[in-house]
């Protein structure tokens, strides 16, 4: 069931284990993500990009398709339903239509104005219970059309966006949005420290397609309690159906009907979902 994100974040952080933020584009997506959290019984966060929720038919379609989905596939396991990466108005209108928590990034805001629209949206988000996710420093790379320089996250504006009543932080530490390109230098544990010594609140490691194991589990050990996917699942979902299509491309029906080109899309993410599950070491709920 549809649940409130900040005391389920907050006990991962208790607990050093993550919980997985995966993206949604359309009802495949939505149903494999849901699969995966029912198949590990452990909770999860499915969101939606600004884009994603343009494409899918606005905040509140999105919404409704989600909560939905959990009925009919009689999903137990709690689901906290997150908008990525927002601005301000989308924060607002994910509030309004009921998102169980929302991301506002306003890393391409000076800090000044970032903090104030931060406060505002805590809010508004607060009196419903709704938890905030802010952003300091930003992510390298691009996602939906957010565009990040990746520069370090800096400890007093952290403690500033915390001292906001945020419950949960987005930082920069080395992290990038989509492949990361070879010469990459890894994540920077040093300035992790920095800040998780600085401020009590978890915190969110963006960009979590690609990192190695072994950085993720560590970057979890040093108080990450959230990690966003995205770009894992579109690359399993791709590979998978141009062999599907490549395969069938000559057959009778099996080569266009969209529910049998889909399924082994919809099976690899899902794959990648519960792989992640394990690596950020999410426990199952009783
Ligand atoms: O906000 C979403 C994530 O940071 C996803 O990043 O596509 O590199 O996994 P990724
Ligand atoms: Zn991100």
């Amino acid at each position: 069931s549809l649940v409130h994100g900040t005391e389920i974040v907050a006990g991962a952080q208790k607990g050093h284990y993550a919980i997985g933020a995966f993206n949604t584009n359309n009802l495949e997506w939505t149903r494999a993500i849901l699969a995966a959290a029912q198949e590990k019984n452990a909770p999860i966060i499915i969101q939606t990009s600004m884009g994603a929720a343009k494409y899918m038919g606005g905040y509140e379609l999105v919404q409704h398709l989600v909560q939905d989905t959990i009925k009919s596939m009689e999903i137990t396991v709690p689901i906290i339903m997150h908008l990525d990466h927002g601005n301000y108005d989308a924060a607002k209108a994910a509030i309004a239509a009921g998102y169980n928590s929302v991301m506002f990034d306003g890393h391409d805001l000076d800090f000044k104005e970032n903090l104030e629209k931060t406060k505002e949206l805590v809010a508004l988000a607060h009196a419903k219970g709704i938890s905030v996710e802010a952003e300091v420093g930003s992510i390298g790379g691009e996602e939906d059309g957010i565009i990040g320089a990746g520069e370090l996250a800096d400890v007093e504006e952290a403690k500033q966006l915390a001292a906001t009543g945020i419950d949960f932080l987005a930082a920069g530490i080395g992290n990038i949005h989509g492949v990361y390109p070879a010469n990459w230098q890894g994540l920077n544990f040093d300035r992790l420290k920095e800040l998780t010594d600085a401020v009590s609140i978890p915190l969110v490691l963006h960009g979590g397609s690609g990192i190695p194991v072994d950085q993720i589990q560590k970057a979890i050990g040093l108080g990450v309690a959230k990690v966003n996917v995205n770009t894992e699942q579109q690359i399993a979902w791709a590979k998978e159906i141009r062999k599907y299509i490549e395969e069938n491309k000559d057959h009778e029906t099996k080569g266009f009907d969209p529910r049998k080109v889909l399924a082994p899309g919809t099976e690899a993410i899902k794959n990648t979902v519960e792989e992640h599950i394990e690596w950020f070491g999410t426990p199952s709920v009783k």
